[in-house]
């Protein structure tokens, strides 16, 4: 099937989709990226995506007019033409081509990709939970920055691969941070649900906020602090959340089984609360007729 890609301002083949070796991007993973699920056509959290995208922009320095109206357009252009009725976007900028030099060029036109792609739901995933591992988090300080930098995540998820596991927890200073790519949360006993604070040492994912916003609405204890692995071991529930995952429910920390091995109630009351929310988001047909 025909798919094509956005570069640049130009809509092409995604085979012939290139970028040139001289890429900050490829040189330097000098470069932000976003991922935005789309469910059953619809965008999930667009607005919200585009601004932590400008966020990660400004962090890195990167100048750049993000203007969304076109953003939009574009997007919407792609899930047609693609015909994604689930799956995802990717967007990425970089800092463009210049001289492999260390500091930013004087002079430089970031390059800008979008792409989508199809997905299947792998359901069994969410009836019988996932396993994860722990290991230490070896990432940077600025895990706040959604750089295309990767290869302590890329590490980390394969570690948990080679382990039979779905995901890596990582830990930091003795606090789990987050997985390799999604957030981390437990529910204690007391049934408040805890998940590491939106500081440096994690991303502060879309799906992450929209949960707690969720939450807080339903009437659920939440707290934004720091939880170690005994905590983790000793949780009521545990589940992870990611724009791809929603949310997952996590069964298994290394050996400990964690609500008896399978999804718990609250985990299961939490999946559809956000199954909800996602049904309520734009669809693209509304989003067309916005802009129209
Ligand atoms: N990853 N933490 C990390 C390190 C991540 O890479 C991600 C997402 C998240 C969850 O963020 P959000 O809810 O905004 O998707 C947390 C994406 C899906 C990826 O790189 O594929």
């Amino acid at each position: 099937m025909k798919n094509t890609t956005y570069i640049n301002n130009k809509f092409i083949d995604h085979n012939k989709a290139k970028i040139s070796v001289d890429d900050r991007g490829f040189l330097f993973a000098d470069s932000v990226y976003e991922l935005i699920n789309v469910s059953n056509k619809k965008i999930i959290d667009l607005d919200q995506h585009l601004n932590r995208l400008k966020v990660s922009l400004r962090k890195v320095k990167i100048k750049y007019k993000l203007n969304k109206k076109k953003y939009e357009e574009i997007i919407n252009k792609l899930i047609k033409l693609n015909k994604i009725f689930n799956g995802y976007i990717y967007i990425q900028i970089t800092r463009g081509v210049a001289e492999r030099k260390h500091e930013f060029p004087n002079k430089y036109s970031p390059t800008t990709i979008i792409f989508t792609k199809h997905l299947k739901i792998n359901k069994k995933i969410y009836e019988k939970g996932v396993k994860i591992i722990t290991i230490p988090d070896i990432r940077w300080l600025r895990r706040d920055i959604k750089t295309t930098s990767l290869l302590p995540n890329v590490l980390s998820k394969q570690l948990a691969v080679e382990k039979n596991a779905f995901e890596s927890w990582l830990i930091d200073d003795g606090n789990i941070t987050e997985g390799s790519a999604s957030n981390a949360w437990i529910i204690k006993n007391s049934n408040t649900i805890v998940t590491h604070p939106a500081n440096n040492k994690i991303l502060k994912g879309v799906t992450r906020d929209t949960i707690i916003k969720i939450l807080k609405k339903n009437g659920f204890n939440i707290k934004e602090k720091p939880f170690n692995l005994i905590e983790a071991k000793n949780a009521k529930e545990a589940f992870l959340t990611s724009s791809t995952l929603s949310v997952l429910p996590v069964v298994k920390i290394d050996n400990y089984n964690i609500s008896k091995g399978k999804p718990g109630d609250i985990t299961k009351k939490i999946i559809n609360l956000y199954n909800n929310y996602i049904s309520k988001n734009k669809t693209l047909l509304s989003r067309e007729l916005k802009i129209a």
